[in-house]
């Protein structure tokens, strides 16, 4: 999605806008732009490219044309109107006094765009952001903060907005209301920012602005206002995150560095949430009465957080005998569901900015729902908005396609499972202290995984020119199908569809014929007889297996599949952190041997804040 840097200090801005960019390139875009005042001409400066930042930079010679030091930057996710340079942003007021970069979408855009074209006003874009740019500058008469406040009544939608005027080289302007935007302070400086990585090679001192806020940049200062435009007091805090973490650390790609990355990521995870023997959670918890009184569990999440609920409904409801739904966030708001203040609302989002995710918490909460989110972003909005947050502390995730985020969440939710089920008192002692035992055991074994990539490598190579690609599993591996599927799927362009292998004949082996590659996931070791009869089937009308077992069931499915990637044996209740990974990094192979663009897959962007 869109990404916004501003800037306003003592140095050169253009370089620093076009350096705070490329830290948002792996949020989706498709083109980009900066603004700056221009000091010599008393004006502002707006240049704009379709394309990578790349073309956009080598334009400017990395900033060095143009002279300023304050100004705001922009990498655009088309929504409204084609990537374009004259879609881009910044977008400009008619005059050029008044440049906007914009993340969301004015939905009432094309009422006021009417208007304003009856008053004389004439455009030149095909953007929702065009129309705040314009309807500023109509409102202006020498009193910035003002006008922007009478556009903010007037405009609807979500916005994160960075406002610079011609008038006023001291500032820079900032709104926020439903898309994510954070300040950042500096020495003599001060940023606005989609993310904190875009900044954080200048400080690591954040405030995180709320719905509805406005904020007034100067090279001195931040004053933040509420939406009734009062002055308030914004808490600053300090982001622990190394920079290292958000860069390639030799590796060729985020993705690749993120997969080598999970056992360290599921040691800070979990470390400090397990100790003698008991999951424990000093961040959270849940009070007798309500424990006692919780009758139904939801989770809601996109994507591969919501693979990550549907793995979670299946040992929530195992080791807490309470009934859990997965609900995905486009759909759980308009599924009436059923939700009220007996019920756990479990929200798991990576960014903590999916609007879909964050519209279904909403509803959840209007509801009378509790609300528990596990979320990575530390600060973000869906952590704010609720209840309680457990954080998976897996480090800042750059490539579009989620493995740390997705693990660790699914670590976290795994281990809340089994919390639960002790409080609930619907899991032995004994099974308590097994599971717990697999969950110190869980990192080690993973790099075990990890050390036999090459051989996964090998494997891509002998598939990676299929066309469509069938994962079958059943219970836990047809969750873990699911993720793989859409790893191969959103990184290498090939079809892929994920079935419960007992599905199969209810209509999908008509798509089976000679050669057609299935990834037979049988690593349940309570159903693996199941997956093996799958196998025989799918085999005898002419597909090729592609299986991934356990260390003990290795040989047994050799004798039927055509290649068998293995994992080493753990409790089922982490199999599926275990057996993600194969599929990670076969994925990743996979669309490295096509040629794909792993990091910044087509049409995908990182955090989704639009609906
Ligand atoms: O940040 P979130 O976890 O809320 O994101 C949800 C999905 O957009 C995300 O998991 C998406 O499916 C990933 N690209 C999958 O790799």
């Amino acid at each position: 999605m869109c990404g916004i840097v501003g800037y306003i200090g003592g140095e050169q801005a253009a370089p620093i806008l076009l350096e705070g960019l490329s830290r948002l390139e792996y949020r989706g875009y498709d083109s980009a732009g900066v603004a700056v005042f221009d000091g010599q001409t008393g004006s502002l400066a707006v240049r704009k490219a379709k394309g990578r930042l790349q073309v956009l930079s080598d334009q400017l010679h990395g900033g060095a044309d143009l002279d300023s030091t304050a100004g705001v930057g922009h990498t655009r996710w088309a929504t409204h109107g084609a990537p374009s340079d004259v879609n881009s942003h910044p977008q400009v007021s008619r005059s050029g006094k008044i440049a906007v970069v914009h993340n969301g979408i004015i939905e009432n855009y094309a009422e006021l765009k009417a208007f304003l074209m009856n008053q004389g006003v004439s455009f030149t874009s095909e953007t929702d952001t065009e129309v705040v740019a314009q309807l500023i500058e109509y409102f202006y008469d020498g009193d910035l903060l003002q006008a922007v406040g009478r556009v903010l009544h007037r405009i609807q939608g979500a916005y994160a907005l960075g406002i610079l005027c011609a008038d006023c080289p001291d500032q820079i302007i900032a709104v926020r209301k439903d898309s994510p935007l954070i300040l950042g302070y500096g020495e003599g400086c001060n940023f606005i920012a989609s993310d904190v990585t875009a900044i954080l090679r200048h400080t690591r001192r954040v405030g995180y602005m709320e719905d509805g806020e406005l904020a007034v940049l100067t090279r001195e200062g931040v004053q933040c206002y509420n939406h009734l435009m009062q002055p308030i007091e914004k808490e600053i805090v300090t982001v622990d995150w190394e920079i290292d973490a958000a860069e390639k650390g030799g590796y060729e790609h985020f993705m690749f560095k993120e997969i080598m990355e999970q056992p360290e990521a599921l040691r800070r995870c979990l470390s400090p949430r397990i100790r003698e023997g008991e999951a424990v959670f000093e961040d959270f918890s849940l009070s007798k009465d309500f424990l006692q009184n919780m009758r139904r569990i939801y989770i809601v999440a996109c994507g591969s957080s919501y693979h990550v609920g549907m793995v979670g409904k299946y040992h929530l409801e195992r080791l807490t005998r309470i009934p859990v739904e997965v609900a995905l966030g486009s759909e759980f708001r308009y599924m009436d569901p059923i939700v009220d203040e007996h019920t756990l609302v479990i929200v798991i989002s990576q960014s903590g900015e999916t609007l879909d995710t964050m519209a279904a918490l909403r509803e959840a909460r209007r509801l009378g729902g509790h609300i528990l989110s596990i979320v990575n972003v530390v600060g973000s909005s869906i952590a704010r908005e609720s209840d309680q947050v457990l954080y998976t502390w897996a480090g800042p995730e750059i490539a579009v396609a989620t493995t740390k985020a997705y693990t660790t969440q699914l670590a976290l939710l795994s281990l809340l499972a089994l919390w639960l089920g002790k409080r609930l008192g619907t899991v032995p002692e004994k099974d308590c202290r097994e599971m717990v035992a697999a969950f110190r055991e869980l990192p080690g074994k993973m790099e075990e995984v990890l050390s036999h990539r090459d051989d996964i490598q090998y494997f891509a190579s002998q598939y990676f020119n299929h066309d469509s690609i069938f994962f079958m599993g059943r219970n836990l591996d047809y969750a873990l199908g699911l993720e793989g599927s859409l790893k191969l799927k959103e990184i290498s362009y090939i079809h892929s569809e994920a079935y419960a292998s007992g599905e199969l004949k209810h209509g999908t082996i008509s798509l089976i014929e000679d050669g057609t590659l299935v990834v037979a996931l049988g690593t349940y070791g309570k159903l693996f007889a199941k997956a093996m009869s799958n196998v025989v089937e799918v085999k005898s009308r002419g597909a090729s297996v592609l299986a991934l077992t356990t260390y003990p069931h290795q040989e047994e499915m050799a004798r039927t599949a055509d290649v068998v990637m293995t994992i080493p044996d753990i409790h089922a209740l982490l199999l599926p952190i275990l057996g993600v990974v194969p599929l990670q990094l076969f994925a990743y192979y996979v669309a490295l041997m096509r040629g794909c663009d792993i990091d910044k897959p087509r049409n995908l962007a990182k955090s989704v804040t639009v609906e």
